[in-house]
């Protein structure tokens, strides 16, 4: 694996840059990193240049306390894209907060774009309970570590099936939660609650998209997935079975076929 670390103004980003070929930028759900791309990484990189980051405040990554705003996020990777050269219009692969954050690549950076694939994530915003729950975690998380956080989250990422057959999965996923930092996890927490609503566009979104989901998604359900597919003119769905929130990790079986195919294909 080739790692990079790329100095973006006042931070150092950790990133996967392997394979070559047209480039796939991978990004990462909350409170994860690139490792939750692995069973994608190892499929892709024999076709395509696989540029996989930890976000700010995430992974080997540096932290900027305070708030991280999607569009920050997206700023960062188009920094990114610059810092490495990559001149190419590039593939978006995003999950969850991955998919907010291409969303705010999209109406910013549309041009550098040449495909997207949206994995169980929302362009809904938070309803103003689910914004303060999400403040609230922030501040005890700060508090008091980010074990709260697993606990808090854990059970929603998974299928049954998931937590039953596939231990190893779920203990990677869960070190990775238990290591993340808490003024990492409370600046993508307050970016978050704050991120716009972005259904009145998506009849916008132009360019070819890929919609993935598992059909268990505890957080992003599928039928608002499908509403997702449905206002993006030509998109395509996928909807993953005995999965949850963490699809192409839960059932790289059923995803890798449809991505590889989409990718070949734009
Ligand atoms: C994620 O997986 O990125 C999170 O579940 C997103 C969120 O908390 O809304």
């Amino acid at each position: 694996m080739t790692f990079k670390r790329v100095q973006l103004g006042d931070v150092v980003l950790n990133v996967l840059d392997e394979g070559s070929g047209r480039p796939v930028l991978l990004v990462h759900g909350f409170p994860l990193d690139h490792t939750m791309w692995r069973e994608q990484i190892a499929a892709l990189a024999g076709e395509f240049r696989v540029i996989a980051p930890d976000l700010r405040g995430f992974g080997g990554s540096g932290v900027t306390p305070g708030k991280v705003t999607m569009e920050q996020f997206a700023d960062d990777l188009n920094a990114l894209l610059n810092a490495l050269d990559v001149s190419e219009t590039v593939a978006l692969v995003g999950l969850s907060m991955g998919g907010y954050i291409a969303f705010q690549f999209w109406r910013k950076y549309a041009s550098r774009l040449r495909a997207l694939v949206l994995c169980d994530t929302k362009a809904a915003p938070d309803s103003p309970d689910a914004a303060s729950q999400r403040l609230k975690l922030a501040e005890l998380v700060l508090r008091t570590g980010v074990a709260v956080l697993s606990d808090n989250m854990l059970p929603k990422l998974f299928d049954q099936q998931t937590i039953a057959n596939q231990r190893e999965v779920v203990q990677m996923i869960q070190g990775v939660v238990l290591r993340s930092n808490p003024e990492g996890v409370a600046a993508a927490q307050r970016g978050m609650a704050e991120r716009p609503d972005m259904r009145s566009s998506l009849g916008q979104i132009a360019v070819p998209t890929l919609v993935v989901v598992g059909t268990t998604d505890a957080i992003s359900p599928a039928a608002e997935m499908r509403e997702i597919a449905e206002a993006i003119p030509g998109a395509k769905l996928l909807v993953v079975p005995n999965a949850g929130h963490m699809a192409p990790l839960e059932n790289p079986g059923e995803v890798n076929p449809t991505l590889l195919a989409f990718l070949r294909e734009h």
